[in-house]
């Protein structure tokens, strides 16, 4: 058996380690997943694949061997026209799910989304790329769940609508989030390594 190589998920998020982990031990993969808790730098920018692809080109100096970045955004597209979107780190950090709860208290539906977009170094090619993923939903009128992370308790996805994210185990959420889709695909370019 020829030995695994490293691949590193540049993250200081546990969470999305651990959804991405849980996705490439079902893979079985010739690539051992690391977690590298480093800082890269973070732009605000119009677009999640732009601040993706920046924080990837961002630590090229300081990674040897093939690894990824991650940028994920959740997008209330009725009635915040996409709002938080770029800005959903901040507006977590500041009015959190209370007050996207609050923003749109007087609507009765909510039409949203979230996406990622994984930027990968690819060592032996020595290319980046790109894998975006979505989850198609809405926002739950109550904060419900204690599974997951950051706007997983407010998210009601369409495959499964009678449970926010936060509800669902790290297995059933992966297999119909975002990540889960963009990570999907990166692993297929990887598979056959
Ligand atoms: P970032 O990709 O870590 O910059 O995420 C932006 C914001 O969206 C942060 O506040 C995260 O907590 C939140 N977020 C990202 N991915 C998810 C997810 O899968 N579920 C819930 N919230 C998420």
């Amino acid at each position: 058996m020829t030995e695994k190589k490293d691949i590193f998920f540049i993250t200081g998020n546990t969470h999305k380690f651990a959804e991405v982990l849980d996705l490439f031990k079902q893979a079985n993969l010739s690539y051992d997943l690391k977690q590298l808790d480093l800082k890269p730098i973070e732009i605000q920018a119009d677009s999640i694949a732009k601040v993706a692809l920046y924080k990837l080109e961002s630590m090229k100096d300081q990674v040897i061997g093939s690894y990824f970045v991650e940028d994920a955004g959740l997008f209330v597209d009725y009635p915040l026209k996409g709002f938080p979107g770029v800005y959903s780190s901040y507006v977590f950090k500041t009015i959190g799910n209370e007050g996207i709860l609050q923003l749109i208290k007087d609507f009765k539906n909510s039409i949203a989304h979230f996406s990622s977009c994984i930027a990968l170094y690819h060592d032996s090619s020595d290319k980046s790329l790109v894998f975006t993923g979505r989850v198609d939903g809405k926002i739950s009128p109550k904060i419900k769940g204690t599974h997951g992370f950051g706007y997983d308790p407010i998210f009601i996805p369409n495959e499964r609508p009678k449970k926010t994210f936060g509800e669902l185990s790290k297995k059933e959420k992966n297999k119909i989030s975002h990540r889960g889709r963009a990570l999907t695909k990166l692993i297929e370019f990887i598979k056959y390594e």
